[in-house]
């Protein structure tokens, strides 16, 4: 068989996709932020659930900023034991050293051979990063280059619900700092909402813009499957790709496993380079399925036993659920039930349709809660009472 056109679609966390949809506003925002002389949106927070495009935006964001000039330093706050602030610190370190040795051996005392992002330099500094030889320092150094220095720097931490309190501080502390003395500084973190049995976030995180990351529209998935698969030469059916948006339901991740596996269903099936109804068909119970694993469970995992309720309680209906009988059905007042709405909402798990009215965000959410043993109990029960 002559060799077919490659599957163009990125089903894989962190994988930055071919076509980014939408964030048109996000990304606009950010380009303001670089461009002027100061602006809010230099501190930014993505917060949202698994898959719903945080790195991806991180990406896009970053080089947003180094197009501008900007120092852009990445560290993930899940990959490793030493503290966040310390990696970003030996980081900001080689740069100095390589453009002013001298201005690196001031902060170090000289005792610290800066070899790459080495773990030798960050053992060795300081737990306190406000202390010489700390994170505001390096910063203040590196920005105060006469050779090298950058337009501004961007710390851009992903993960950051894997990092110590502590960590956030340091890092919130140095950038405040920096912020309050009109220094060109700025921060990026994204990581997963915070779990409610956790007490209050850290105050530096409360002041970051926190943009919601939505969900995307059925226009705005329609053109990226389009665009991505003709990036490869593909092209879908119309009514393949109706079926292919109505599945996706404004998901990044889900619009790459339907375009992955409707890819992979085609180039099997038959020559040409058609991705048909059939096709997009056969493709949706793996993509669903993999949502299911990767998605649903991690979320379910972090819910606490409340919002679990609360969603169970909207699972009983077919379609968008009713405040009204999310009440009756969790038996509790309107006050304490809005609470658990609005954490909801804020993680992006639920969307508000018009007044007193929501639906699940997440593909298959609802199916998926239907086939839990907590789903099943809250429905006897519920006939009971209806009895
Ligand atoms: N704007 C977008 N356009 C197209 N594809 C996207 C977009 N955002 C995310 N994706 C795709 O969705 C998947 C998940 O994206 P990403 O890894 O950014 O999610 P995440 O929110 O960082 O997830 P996690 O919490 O697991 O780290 C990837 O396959 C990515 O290619
Ligand atoms: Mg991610």
């Amino acid at each position: 068989m002559a060799s077919r056109p490659r599957n163009p679609f990125t089903p894989g966390f962190g994988r930055h996709p071919t076509i980014v949809v939408g964030r048109d506003e996000i990304l606009a925002d950010a380009r303001e932020a670089f461009g002027d002389d100061w602006h809010p949106t230099r501190k930014m927070l993505l917060q949202a659930h698994r898959g719903s495009g945080k790195t991806v935006l991180l990406d896009e964001i970053q080089d947003i900023a180094t197009a501008a000039g900007w120092l852009v330093v990445q560290e993930d706050a899940g990959t490793r034991d030493t503290s966040i602030s310390a990696r970003l610190t030996t980081r900001l370190l080689s740069y100095l050293d390589e453009h002013d040795p001298d201005a690196r051996r001031r902060i170090t005392g000289g005792s610290v051979s800066v070899l790459g992002i080495g773990a030798s330099v960050s053992t060795e500094l300081s737990d306190d990063h406000d202390s010489p030889g700390g994170l505001r320092e390096t910063l203040e150094a590196v920005l105060d280059l006469d050779d090298g220095r950058p337009t501004g720097v961007l710390l851009s931490i992903d993960e950051i619900h894997e990092a110590s309190r502590d960590d956030v501080h340091a890092i919130g502390n140095a950038i405040q700092h920096l912020d309050r003395s009109s220094q060109p500084i700025g921060v990026l973190l994204a990581g997963l909402p915070p779990d409610a049995d956790v007490e209050k976030e850290p105050t530096f995180l409360s002041r970051c813009h926190a943009p919601k990351i939505e969900i995307l529209r059925d226009d705005e998935i329609e053109q990226g499957l389009i665009e991505t698969a003709a990036t490869a030469g593909w092209v879908f059916d119309s009514d393949a790709l109706e079926l292919a948006v109505n599945t996706t339901a404004g998901f990044p991740y889900m619009m790459q496993l339907v375009g992955w596996e409707a890819t992979k269903v085609t180039r099997r099936r038959r020559e040409g380079t058609a991705i048909t109804y059939g096709d997009v068909a056969l493709a949706v119970p793996e993509a669903r399925r993999t949502l299911a694993r990767s998605v649903l469970f991690h979320i379910d995992k972090r819910l606490t036993p409340t919002e679990k309720e609360f969603l169970v309680a909207m699972a009983h209906d077919s379609g968008p659920s009713k405040m009204k009988d999310i009440r009756e059905r969790m038996g509790q007042t309107a006050q304490y039930v809005n609470v658990y709405r609005n954490r909801l909402l804020d993680a992006s798990l639920i969307q508000q349709i018009k007044h007193g009215h929501v639906d699940f965000a997440v593909p298959g959410h609802r199916a998926e809660l239907r086939a839990d043993v907590g789903y099943a109990a809250a429905q006897a029960s519920h006939a009971r009472r209806n009895d």
